[in-house]
């Protein structure tokens, strides 16, 4: 059918003003028209569509939600990994940021900042080509992240075409979606009156909304978001300055924080971070402190990263929110491994807007040594995610009881054994302990290891105390009849955890080996142990020796992988997992070509050209082990300027020893 003009014209008409209108309103903050008239053009647009099925693009304002539920996020690889920050608490860390920034700079004057909010929400990188937003994900472990452009189309702000016609051919973008105070608060309301699960905070509240598989949920949510920076970018040079290249994101179309400034010195910065805090409460959304970013690109280059953070930039903290209220009892929990932590029952109380009625005491160390009873008037506080915990005690009442760390196991009753220079005290009842047991399952149940979507921690608590399962193994025999039958859960709902446990058997092995719950083995160790070993078997017999020439793998970490793998037990768990076919791509073992790999080297002293740190660096580049003390196993004793104990015990073992010169020789010769 062929078109009219006239009707060609209205819909570009239509759809530019509601582009141009969502600008001025989310991005210059600063509205052209009212939500009503708004609404009439975008209905009147929907209508022509309807009308001319035709005419509907992707990019079209009214298609931004009506997608179809999806089956399961696929992968999204950042080819410029999203990193995280290091944390600043102090001025003084502040400070030292600072100093170490202009030390490598070379800088003796101050270096320009661009200071701006830290946003508490979840990290995402959307990616346009050509203008056109394609692809948005999130940040996952930085390397690898989830596709969730369909929920990220449906947020107003985000858009779908960028404005003006100056863009990159290719330009990622990266930002924090977040979900603002009001938006959270009204979702809670909501959810309360139907009696629906309830948002501890906007972060998590935010986080569930972005990972729902039918974007109309994503849609229904209030969300907003800020960009902070590029990722891969091409066909363009942007400008060299940090703050220029954020003032280009919004002339794109691309909201920014108006709170973002450029100062020049740390103290402006200092200032920025006391403004803000007192700004933060009357703040729309969330912010956990503040970021500093080195302004220009070019001594951003310079400064580079060390592992997963920038050295050109920090985030700089709030400290935690605190509140006062009353230790009515304490209870001991039992942990996946065993240990009893003291959590405080507390009178409910308001922290920052989130109800705080729990808080840990940690161990009975820290019992002991802030004097802690129940009945005491205590400070709590809040740090964004972690869990609040008790900080003080106010005011110690007559009726105070003082807290006894149980001889036995307030779960399965086995004893409960402190080893000395130990802080925290263990159930010995192992697996045998349905607490264990139940922790146990549900970190193979999580979402960095085996990823079982749907098997929650209430979930797991149902089955283990019904019986149904014992190890992480038995949930691969749970059958839909037997699921169907357990409260709370539906027939649908036990066929889909069926196949979110069928799609888990495809794995890879460092998160196989992570989510066995090794003492101390968490996921960077995991894969660190899957690069080296490239198969479960040759695990089995390593022993703590071989096992410490693993990066980060010392003694006690050594010690807890062989037991672990000394037990039978747990060979009889790997088994049926196995068996019941959980499997993963061969991993290639990390070819030991570098040059100085299994030479081990002490650094002592100063050295004048390189800081430790720099020397450490070089040589874990080549391959090379650095230990703190010389041992049996040392190579080399690098000696500087006012070297002391070390260089006596090295000359005393015979190890052979090398200063500056030969040392940064020996770097060259290698490199
Ligand atoms: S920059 C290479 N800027 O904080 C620099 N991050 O702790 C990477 N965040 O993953 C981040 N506000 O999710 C940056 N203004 C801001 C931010 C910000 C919030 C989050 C972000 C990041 C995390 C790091």
């Amino acid at each position: 059918m062929k078109i009219p003009q006239d009707i060609l014209n209205k819909v570009e008409k239509l759809r530019h003003e509601l582009n141009e209108n969502n600008y001025h309103y989310y991005v210059l903050d600063d509205p052209k028209i009212s939500d009503a008239a708004w609404d009439k053009m975008f209905q009147e647009l929907k209508a022509i569509e309807l009308e001319y099925p035709d005419l509907v693009t992707p990019d079209s304002p009214t298609q931004r939600i009506g997608a179809k539920p999806l089956k399961s996020f696929s992968e999204v690889q950042h080819e410029i990994p999203m990193l995280s920050l290091d944390n600043a608490f102090t001025d003084e860390d502040v400070t030292d940021f600072d100093e170490r920034v202009r030390d490598r700079l070379g800088e003796t004057e101050s270096v320009q900042y661009s200071c701006e909010p830290k946003l508490d929400g979840l990290a995402v990188s959307l990616r346009y080509e050509n203008g056109k937003f394609v692809q948005g994900s999130t940040r996952g472990d930085g390397m690898t992240g989830e596709n969730i452009t369909t929920n990220l189309r449906t947020l107003q702000m985000v858009p779908l075409q960028l404005r003006g016609k100056d863009y990159p051919a290719v330009l990622e973008v990266r930002g924090e979606v977040y979900m603002p105070k009001a938006g959270f608060l009204a979702l809670n309301k909501n959810a309360e009156e139907k009696g629906e699960k309830i948002f501890a905070n906007p972060r998590n509240a935010a986080a569930g909304s972005l990972r729902q598989l039918d974007p109309n949920i994503t849609a229904s949510r209030p969300l907003s978001i800020f960009c902070y920076g590029v990722g891969k970018v091409e066909g363009k040079k942007l400008p060299d300055k940090h703050s220029e290249i954020l003032a280009c994101l919004k002339t794109w179309g691309l909201p920014i924080s108006s709170d973002t400034t450029v100062v020049d010195g740390i103290e402006k910065c200092l200032a920025y971070h006391q403004k803000m805090q007192a700004k933060r409460e009357k703040l729309a959304y969330e912010i956990d402190g503040v970021v500093y970013k080195v302004n220009s690109i070019k001594e951003q280059e310079e400064l580079g990263f060390v592992s997963r953070a920038p050295r050109w930039a920090i985030a700089h903290k709030f400290p935690a929110e605190q509140a006062h209220t009353v230790i009515e009892s304490v209870e001991f929990q039992v942990g996946r491994t065993g240990a009893l932590t003291p959590v405080a029952r507390l009178k409910p109380v308001s922290v920052g807007g989130v109800t705080v009625s729990n808080a840990t005491l940690h161990n009975m160390d820290e019992v002991r040594r802030k004097q802690i009873h129940m009945g005491d008037e205590v400070i709590i506080q809040r740090a964004g995610d972690v869990i609040p915990e008790v900080v003080s005690v106010v005011a110690s009442h007559h009726a105070k009881k003082e807290i006894h760390l149980p001889a036995h196991c307030p779960v399965c009753h086995s004893t409960v054994e402190q080893i000395e220079g130990e802080a925290i005290a263990r159930c010995t009842g192992g697996l045998f302990c349905p607490a264990q047991r139940k922790e146990s399952i549900k970190h193979f149940a999580s979402r960095r290891a085996m990823d079982i979507e749907g098997l929650g921690d209430k979930l797991v608590d149902q089955l283990v105390e019904a019986k149904l399962i014992t190890n992480a193994a038995d949930l691969f025999d749970l059958s839909l009849e037997q699921l169907a039958d357990l409260e709370r859960m539906a027939e649908k709902s036990a066929q889909n955890l069926l196949d979110a446990l069928e799609k888990s058997k495809k794995t890879t092995l460092a998160r196989f080996l992570y989510s066995l719950g090794i003492r101390e083995v968490g996921e960077a160790t995991a894969k660190n142990l899957a690069k080296s070993y490239g198969d479960l078997q040759p695990l089995f017999s390593a022993t703590e020796e071989t096992l410490q020439d693993i990066e980060d793998i010392g003694p006690v970490v050594a010690k807890h992988i062989v037991a672990f793998f000394a037990e039978e037990h747990n060979h009889k768990v790997i088994d049926k997992l196995i068996k019941a076919g959980i499997h993963w791509p061969k991993v290639t073992v990390a070819h030991k070509t570098q040059a100085l790999t299994g030479q081990t080297f002490v650094l002592t002293g100063t050295l004048s050209t390189l800081t430790r740190e720099e020397a450490k660096e070089k040589l874990e580049n080549l391959g090379a082990k650095v230990a703190g003390s010389v041992s049996a196993k040392t190579s080399y004793v690098v000696a500087g300027v006012d070297a002391g104990s070390k260089l006596k015990k090295a000359k005393e073992m015979e190890v052979t020893v090398l200063d500056e010169d030969e040392f940064l020789k020996l770097l060259k010769t290698h490199s």
